[in-house]
């Protein structure tokens, strides 16, 4: 067997142990090529996990379109939810439209209103929450472990294609013919916002166009933090 078919195996069998033993759990989809394996794991093999997407307002048109490609092939609405007008308003009153270009503050505080608060509506009455990401993303994702307790949550964290390399999710994306975001094929390897997301020079990290006016260590939009903390960041050499 294959190292992919061995991985796909391995995370198949993941998924299944969550929907038995975790239920009700869900999935949080970027709609980027790490969710879309999953997408795909998740709905051909009818486990009962729902799919949510956070639509945060800011999104590239291309992003929304993978809504209508799932949809298409495989039959599934992907949840999504919104951030609150009135904090995006509050916000967007006292900072402007385009102030996370001015601090790593007041770009958390944008990631807090378009995401982070909108994913504890998602996750709410949850046992389990899963998520795309890999350890070879980046320096903040080193230590990823499969399985986590996300104590900010109260709840399991699942990383099923923690040990995937990149090679491996557009391998199982070819050979399944799963759809994906075509800014993947415009230098975009990581998507988020649109005014937060570049494409990246070959050669560079995979996670260079994100926050791209920013350090390293400081790009994680709060999704995966807990107690506002990195829990597994790997020392950086002084
Ligand atoms: S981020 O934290 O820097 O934005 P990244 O884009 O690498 O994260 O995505 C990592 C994982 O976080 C994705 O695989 C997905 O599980 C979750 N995620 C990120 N953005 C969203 C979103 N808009 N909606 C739902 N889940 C998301």
């Amino acid at each position: 067997m294959s190292d992919l078919n061995a991985r796909v195996a391995a995370t198949r069998a993941i998924l299944e142990r969550i929907a038995a033993e975790f239920s009700p759990a869900t999935f949080a989809s970027s709609l980027a090529a790490e969710d879309m394996v999953l997408t795909d794991l998740i709905l051909k093999a009818g486990l009962p996990i729902s799919i949510f997407s956070l639509e945060t307002g800011r999104l590239h048109a291309e992003t929304l379109a993978v809504l209508d490609k799932v949809k298409e092939r495989y039959g599934h609405e992907i949840a999504l939810y919104r951030p609150q007008a009135a904090l995006v308003d509050e916000y967007v009153g006292k900072n402007g439209l385009n102030a996370f270009y001015d601090s790593v503050e007041l770009r958390k505080g944008c990631c807090y209103v378009r995401k982070v608060e909108p994913l504890g509506r998602a996750l709410a009455g949850k046992k389990a929450w899963i998520t795309g990401q890999r350890r070879a993303q980046s320096s903040t994702r080193a230590e990823l472990a499969v399985q986590e307790h996300d104590a900010a949550h109260g709840m399991e964290k699942f990383n099923p294609l923690a040990d995937w390399s990149e090679e491996d999710v557009w391998n199982y994306i070819r050979a399944e013919g799963v759809p994906y975001n075509a800014l993947h094929d415009r230098g975009y390897p990581s998507i988020g916002c649109e005014p937060c997301t570049r494409a990246v020079q070959p050669g560079e990290d995979v996670r260079a166009g994100r926050w791209w006016w920013e350090n390293p260590e400081s790009k994680e939009c709060g999704l995966h933090l807990v107690d506002g903390k990195l829990i597994r960041i790997k020392s950086v050499a002084a």
